[in-house]
Formats: structure tokens, C-alpha cells, sequence
């Protein structure tokens, strides 16, 4: 079985250009042998086949391999800290202030921080979202969210905010616009540069160690000096220094 999912990544690489080799082997291999027999194959080989001939077959392998799952403000007392820091570091160092969201899914992170920006009346910010996953970030621009993923947004911002229509909320353009969505995959893609900020939550947990480390090292470069990395709620990081960072708080690490 070993040697099938060493094939199987191989492929995946060649083919789907997603580098399963940096993600931690024991949850992935069990995702893979779920998603496998669910497409009613036994084995790696006949599931790549099948993978490659049925565009469905290879959507549900996407989504499953990916795990999409997120909500607006999530850990809502360390997007708070996160809301101070932009009020208190970012602000008075920078003009026009570039935030990037990294692995954002559907989009309820970046647009939450555009929300953010419509909050404290601040201008000229540009938002980047970007994701691996084509069909996540097709969700993520028709902006159209479920009540689970909304329950950190108050009342009065839902009905500023959304539509509702049937049991779907859909945001307005003036928040929607503020953001930018484009693929980007974090492990094979170059990084921009100059950001202010940048929000990588709750996708290196699925990363080995040295593909974490890397990760870490070039959002360190993709930062100007003085700008913040918000990190996820397990996510912490030991050794902030060997990255270039300081630590603001057990989420926040300022570049210096
Ligand atoms: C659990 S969601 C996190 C969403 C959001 N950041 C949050 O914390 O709520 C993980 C996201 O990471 C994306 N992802 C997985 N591997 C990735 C990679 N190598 N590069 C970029 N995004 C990736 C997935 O497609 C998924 O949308």
C-alpha cells in the first residue's frame, strides 16, 4: 500500500499539479483510502484511472482532499486581536494598507476583513484571496453564505451587510468588491511581495513540518518589515525568530 501511495502522489503531481508529498501522511492517507472506496474502487491505480477519464470523480477527489470548512470571524476573540492590530499597528505604520488571505476557501475570511475596513472607515485597502481550489474560489466570488457561517456576524451587520434570500445570505457589492480572488497554491506557486498582512489560518496544520517551515519562511518574505501574520488557532509558532518574526501575541507575529 506504501509503495501504491508514493505512485498515487506521484500522479496527483503530474497530473492534477498538487504536491501531496507535503502534507502529513497518516490523515492524508486515510482521506484518500475514504474518498477511494467511496468512488468504488479498491485500489490507487484504478482510482487514478478513473480519476483521470470522469471530471466528477476528480471534483469530489479535489474537494475532499482539500477540506474547505470555515466561517466569517472565525475564533472570533483571536479575530478580534487581529481587528486591534490593524487599528493600532497597521494604521499608523502604512497608507493604503495590502492584506493577502492565504488558503481563504469560500471566502468568509477575506471578506470578514473587508468588513473590518468598512467598520473603522479605512480606505484604499486591498484585499487578495487566493486558494489551491478552482471551484472553492468560484463559490467564494458569488460571496452567498449559510447561516453556520455566519454566526460570529452581529445582527445589525447581517442586515447591513447580506440579502437574504431563501436560506441563503448573499453579500453586497460594496464589501465584495474590496476583494480580489486568484489561485494560488502555497507549496508550488511564487508569493507576491509587499503586504501588510497576511492571513494564513488553519492549512499548515495539514502540512509536514519542512513544507511548514517553508510556508512560514516565505510569508516572512512576501511581508514588508513591521506588517503582521495572522496565524491560525492551533497554529501557533515556537521558534518565531528562526522565520524573521516577533511575537505580538500567541496569533501574531510581526516581521522584523
Ligand atoms: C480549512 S480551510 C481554511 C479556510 C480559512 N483560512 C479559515 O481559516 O477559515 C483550508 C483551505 O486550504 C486550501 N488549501 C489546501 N492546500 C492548499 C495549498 N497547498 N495551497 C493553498 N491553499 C490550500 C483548501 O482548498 C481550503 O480551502
Amino acid at each position: 500500500m506504501e509503495l501504491e501511495f508514493e505512485f498515487f502522489k506521484e500522479w496527483v503531481k503530474k497530473k492534477l499539479k498538487i504536491d501531496l508529498h507535503a502534507y502529513k501522511e497518516k490523515q492524508l492517507h486515510r482521506r484518500i483510502a475514504t474518498v477511494m472506496q467511496s468512488a468504488g474502487c479498491s485500489d490507487l491505480r484504478s482510482y487514478a484511472a478513473l480519476i483521470e477519464k470522469d471530471e466528477q470523480v476528480r471534483r469530489v477527489f479535489l474537494d475532499y482532499i482539500t477540506i474547505n470548512v470555515t466561517e466569517f470571524f472565525r475564533n472570533k476573540e483571536i479575530f478580534d486581536e487581529f481587528e486591534a492590530a490593524i487599528n493600532e499597528v497597521l494604521i499608523p505604520r502604512f497608507k493604503n494598507i495590502k492584506i493577502w488571505s492565504a488558503a481563504c476557501s469560500i471566502g468568509a475570511e477575506p471578506y470578514s476583513v473587508a468588513m473590518i475596513m468598512d467598520r473603522h472607515n479605512i480606505k484604499g485597502a486591498k484585499i487578495l484571496a487566493t486558494d489551491i481550489d478552482d471551484t472553492i474560489l468560484r463559490r467564494a466570488k458569488e460571496a452567498r453564505f449559510k447561516d453556520g457561517e455566519l454566526k460570529n456576524v452581529t445582527e445589525g451587520e447581517l442586515s447591513k451587510y447580506f440579502k437574504k434570500t431563501g436560506s441563503e445570505y448573499f453579500l453586497s457589492e460594496d464589501i465584495k468588491k474590496h476583494v480580489q480572488f486568484k489561485k494560488h497554491d502555497l507549496l508550488l506557486d511564487p508569493y507576491e511581495k509587499n503586504f501588510h498582512a497576511v492571513i494564513c489560518r488553519n492549512v499548515t496544520i495539514y502540512f509536514k513540518n519542512e513544507a511548514k517551515n517553508e510556508v512560514y519562511q516565505k510569508i516572512n518574505e512576501s511581508l514588508e518589515k513591521g506588517g503582521i501574520f495572522f496565524t491560525g488557532a492551533t497554529e501557533a509558532i515556537y521558534n518565531p525568530a528562526s522565520f524573521g518574526f516577533r511575537k505580538l501575541s500567541t496569533f501574531l507575529y510581526e516581521k522584523v
